[in-house]
């Protein structure tokens, strides 16, 4: 499913990602199953993480529906164990990002009590891994 959203993974790097994210405090992830034979159509992943320009806060940083069983609530049931989740967590609000291109999810989150504050660019440059992942930085910090 994460090929439905943008992001082709193997099996393996799914299982590697999840165990990391599981592994993360501040991570959580839902998957909505059908039932009764349990296939995972839809799953989200939310985020609490400290920081410094913003009070405590949850993000949404994955969702996605099978787009077979779109249009059923499968989304919108999603969110709300999210957002009870952020506020259990004690967060008041919950932001997310979503790429222009996805047309179907602004009316979705629109629907859901979400508006949109601001449009963004995305940067991204691609950096040599260190051999040891604990190596000094060119300042010699280690962080
Ligand atoms: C966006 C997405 C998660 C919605 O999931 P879904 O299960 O189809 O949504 P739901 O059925 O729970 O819909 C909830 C509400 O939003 C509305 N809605 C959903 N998609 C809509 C659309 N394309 N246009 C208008 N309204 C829409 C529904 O009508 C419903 O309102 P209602 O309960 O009053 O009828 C799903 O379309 C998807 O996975 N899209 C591809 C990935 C994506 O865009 N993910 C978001 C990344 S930021």
């Amino acid at each position: 499913m994460c090929g439905q959203l943008g992001y082709p993974s193997s099996m393996e790097e799914v299982e590697l990602r999840l165990a990391e994210t599981l592994a993360d405090g501040g991570s959580a992830i839902w998957v909505a199953e059908e039932r009764p034979r349990g296939n995972v159509i839809g799953w989200i992943q939310a985020a609490v993480r400290p920081l410094v320009v913003l009070d405590r806060h949850a993000e949404i940083e994955g969702l996605v529906v099978d787009v077979r069983y779109r249009g059923r609530g499968v989304g919108r049931l999603l969110i709300q164990e999210a957002e009870f989740w952020a506020r259990r967590k004690g967060c008041d609000l919950v932001s997310l990002r979503s790429n222009v291109a996805r047309q179907e999810a602004r009316p979705f989150y629109e629907k859901l009590g979400y508006s949109v504050i601001k449009t963004q660019w995305t940067f991204r440059k691609v950096l040599e891994v260190f051999r040891t992942p604990d190596a000094a930085g060119p300042s010699g910090m280690n962080h």
